[in-house]
């Protein structure tokens, strides 16, 4: 068996290691610098208390973007050296971020361990490479985000750090092979467990849909099906879970290869990112001579983030979590006994509100950033929940879930058409959604996102936003001024939230004006990027009328848009004459 000592090393604090919404996320470069990622991982660790990290059991593990097979060698040496007593990693050091969560809360090892916390190595939908950017979070044992007291505590630690542990003799770990690599060191063994990346999770969704059903809408000629994986992580699932166990032809398949660049391209699910599943689905400017798929689905990097299409139709973020919400008792087994509750993010859409009051179902709104649902869910408050940046999940795991969201709509569209298989026409993806709105009601909903914008500029125009709050009548005038056919602001804040579990506090989490027809602006900086700022505003008109829900949503939105520019002065702060994406 091959012994380690441990060694200390000097070092001192890098600026700006301040986790974000999801963790640390820098350029790759930044992270190469030397010692910059061990001051984290060891900053991370003397967050922990001495006795969690002594003979515990962590996961690493991510996307499998440039530098991550790098970083988990230094993180398995570090961890070594700081006591830990087993690392598991996914083979080749792939594990998206809901199966590191589901890996957490339900992995047995050897001897009945279980593991107590995660690295994940992803920056989600940022792109990779060279010259793109990496990222490391850290998830505590619930298989949830560090909260805030720790991440804060991390923070505190970077800006002080003198010295780390790591074992630096202990030899790289071979971890394109599944199987288990014994060490030992000053306080005993220490050892690396490699294993399937996929089988954990396939065990999981199985316990919660019904495959089989599922199965027999994918083997129906009727039923055509595409899943892009934009080359991130979901792509090691995918082959398993739609050809291998539910039956779709392989041809369904698009970027389902991981990669550490992902091709090149920005693995975020959206309109404007996912240009080829976009064009296949017949939305846009699309010269597909094919007629499009029934369902197209696509996710991120790290395979947490989902976007759900029907032919020729998008479905928004917003409208998805709703409509998963209004049809998971009939649909999907793990709900048949009824939700404990919903829950989703402030800018997301009112239209699971709607669901809730109509089910009379416990809500909640929390601000951006998945650990506040953690919360809820640990208190057994939240079954189901979603957020309008193509998040979505449910309680059995703490992150969201690109795949299980896209099984759950499977899951839908199986019950909706248990009957037609055989002979009668499909009940689409289009169609569930028309039903829903002149059920619900519509919220119509856009998204602008400035990105890379000079980051003082944001500042000032957030700035500028929160000051003009204080005079209604002021904004009044403006909106009467850009467009008379627009209502009234009768109310308008900054988001702040109250956990009710917990009792914690968090403020400015983004600026609200509410009109008096139920319309609302939101305007919040991105929590998410890795150079300049992201300014978001987020834009919802509701429509009751259901002989008027069916109208392009760009144009239902076009008036309240042109107040929005207005109100903050989007183009005098900025420079922008548009944004960089609009979903
Ligand atoms: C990550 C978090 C989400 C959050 C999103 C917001 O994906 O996991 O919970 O909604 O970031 O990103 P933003 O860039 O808007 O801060
Ligand atoms: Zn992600």
């Amino acid at each position: 068996m091959v012994m380690f000592k441990v060694s200390r090393v000097t070092t001192s604090p890098f600026d700006g290691q301040k986790p974000g919404t999801s963790g640390l996320r820098k350029k790759v470069k930044v992270f190469k610098q030397q010692n910059y990622l061990h001051n984290f991982v060891q900053s991370t660790f003397n967050a922990l208390s001495q006795d969690k990290i002594r003979g515990m059991t962590l996961v690493v593990s991510g996307d499998g973007r440039y530098f991550s097979k790098d970083a988990i060698q230094i993180i398995i040496k570090m961890a070594a050296a700081n006591g830990v007593r087993s690392v598991w990693v996914g083979q080749n050091g792939l594990l998206s971020t809901p199966a590191v969560s589901g890996v957490v809360r339900e992995r047995v090892g050897k001897d009945g361990t279980k593991a107590s916390g995660a690295f994940i190595l992803t920056a989600s939908h940022n792109p990779g490479g060279p010259n793109e950017d990496f990222g490391i979070k850290y998830n505590m044992e619930n298989g949830g985000p560090a909260p805030e007291a720790i991440t804060d505590k991390i923070y505190e630690n970077t800006k002080s750090i003198k010295e780390y542990i790591i074992a630096e003799d202990l030899p790289d770990v071979d971890i394109s092979a599944i199987g288990i690599t014994n060490f030992t060191g000053p306080e005993g063994q220490f050892d690396v467990e490699v294993f399937d990346s996929a089988s954990d999770y396939v065990k999981l969704m199985k316990s919660i849909f019904d495959f089989q059903s599922i199965q027999k809408l994918l083997s129906s000629p009727k039923f055509t099906f595409c899943y892009d994986a934009l080359h991130g992580v979901g792509g090691a699932y995918a082959k398993r879970i739609f050809v291998e166990e539910l039956g779709a032809q392989e041809s369904s398949l698009l970027n389902c290869v991981p990669k550490e660049d992902f091709g090149g391209g920005h693995p975020d699910p959206n309109l404007t990112y996912a240009k080829e599943l976009v064009a296949c689905m017949g939305l846009g400017k699309s010269d597909a001579k094919n007629e499009p798929p029934e369902f197209g689905a696509a996710s991120d990097g790290d395979a947490d983030r989902n976007m759900i299409l029907g032919k020729r139709f998008f479905v928004t973020p917003s409208d998805s979590v709703a409509i998963i919400a209004a049809n998971a008792v009939d649909a999907i087994p793990y709900f048949s006994a009824g939700l404990k509750g919903v829950a989703r993010s402030m800018p997301t859409s009112a239209a699971l509100d709607v669901v809730a009051k109509h089910l009379n179902l416990k809500f909640f709104e929390v601000p951006t950033g998945w650990k506040f649902f953690g919360n809820l869910m640990d208190a057994g408050l939240c079954s189901i929940c979603g957020e309008e940046s193509f998040g979505t999940g449910s309680d059995h795991i703490r992150e969201k879930d690109g795949i299980w969201a896209v099984l759950a709509w499977l899951s839908i569209l199986a019950y909706k058409n248990k009957e037609n298989l055989g002979g009668a026409k499909l009940v689409t993806v289009e169609e569930i959604v028309r039903k829903h709105w002149a059920t619900y009601g519509r919220h119509y909903y856009t998204r602008y996102d400035y990105e890379n914008v000079d980051a003082g500029a944001a500042k000032e125009l957030m700035a500028y936003l929160v000051k003009l709050q204080s005079s209604l009548p002021e904004v009044n005038k403006i909106i009467k001024g850009t467009r008379s056919d627009v209502s009234n602001v009768a109310k308008a804040d900054e988001f702040e939230y109250k956990d009710p579990v917990d009792g914690s506090i968090s403020k400015h989490q983004g600026i609200r004006y509410m009109f008096e027809d139920g319309s609302r602006l939101v305007f919040r900086l991105s929590g998410t990027g890795s150079e300049g700022a992201t300014i978001r505003v987020y834009i919802e008109q509701y429509e009751k009328d259901s002989s008027k829900t069916g109208r392009d949503s760009q144009e239902a939105l076009g008036p309240l848009v042109e107040v929005a520019l207005k109100l903050s002065k989007m183009q005098e702060f900025t420079g922008r004459s548009a944004p960089t994406v609009i979903t």
